[in-house]
């Protein structure tokens, strides 16, 4: 895993996508955020299971995925205004202190079910005092489904800083990454990109 420290960078925002738990949602959301903030981002891709690399490998994405390899080369261009870090599940200790040291904004992804909960309590407890952090409700199953709302509330009620908006669940995001495509180029896409819409009016306080 790679580390930046932000004093020597230049660019607007580094956000970083990390937990405890597989399979939370945490590249996907790296995508959709970077599609989000467009061809001036780069992605930088540290799971040694090169998710966000293989979503990328056809070249259709609005943005610049990289492995932590290529970083630093790509970075000392300073074309990049945002940067964001996708990482793998069940980072350690020492790895997340320098995570959370390296970037302006820990967003930790989590689907509603309890276990994926209990995972995003232990990962905010073990970040570093002062850190900026907020978790992010993915995989929500989208209404009557009450389980979304009801993690939501009980974030909030907990105190844990939550993005608002939840992320629901939808087939479009496995198409999407099949693809090689932003989420909202599959077609019947529109539901599910209004979740990221609306996510970046809170996101925009970071970037
Ligand atoms: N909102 C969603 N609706 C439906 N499926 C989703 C959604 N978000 C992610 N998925 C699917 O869930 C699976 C896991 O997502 P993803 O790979 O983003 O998780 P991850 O936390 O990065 O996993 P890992 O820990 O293995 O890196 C993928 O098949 C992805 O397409
Ligand atoms: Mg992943």
């Amino acid at each position: 895993m790679i580390f930046f420290e932000k004093s020597t960078c230049f660019f607007m925002a580094i956000l970083t996508l990390t937990g405890f738990k597989g399979g939370v949602g945490k590249t996907t959301s790296a995508i959709c955020i970077a599609c989000l903030l467009g061809s001036d981002t780069l992605l930088i891709d540290s799971d040694p299971n090169r998710s966000a690399t293989l979503w990328a490998r056809k070249g259709k994405l609005p943005f610049r995925v990289c492995d932590e390899k290529e970083a630093p080369k790509l970075l000392s261009r300073n074309q990049y205004k945002n940067i964001i870090i996708d990482t793998p599940a069940r980072p350690a200790q020492d790895e997340i202190e320098s995570l959370a040291k390296g970037c302006d904004l820990m967003i930790l992804p989590t689907s509603p079910e309890p276990l994926a909960i209990a995972a995003l309590a232990q990962i905010a407890s073990s970040l570093p005092v002062g850190t900026q952090y907020r978790a992010l409700l993915t995989m929500c199953p989208p209404s009557p489904q009450k389980d979304g709302r009801e993690a939501l509330d009980a974030l909030q009620k907990q105190g844990l800083p939550v993005f608002e908006r939840l992320i629901r669940r939808y087939k479009v995001y496995i198409k999407a990454s099949d693809l090689g495509l932003p989420v909202a180029s599959v077609p019947g896409s529109s539901v599910a990109w209004s979740d990221w819409k609306e996510l970046y009016k809170e996101l925009k306080e970071y970037v």
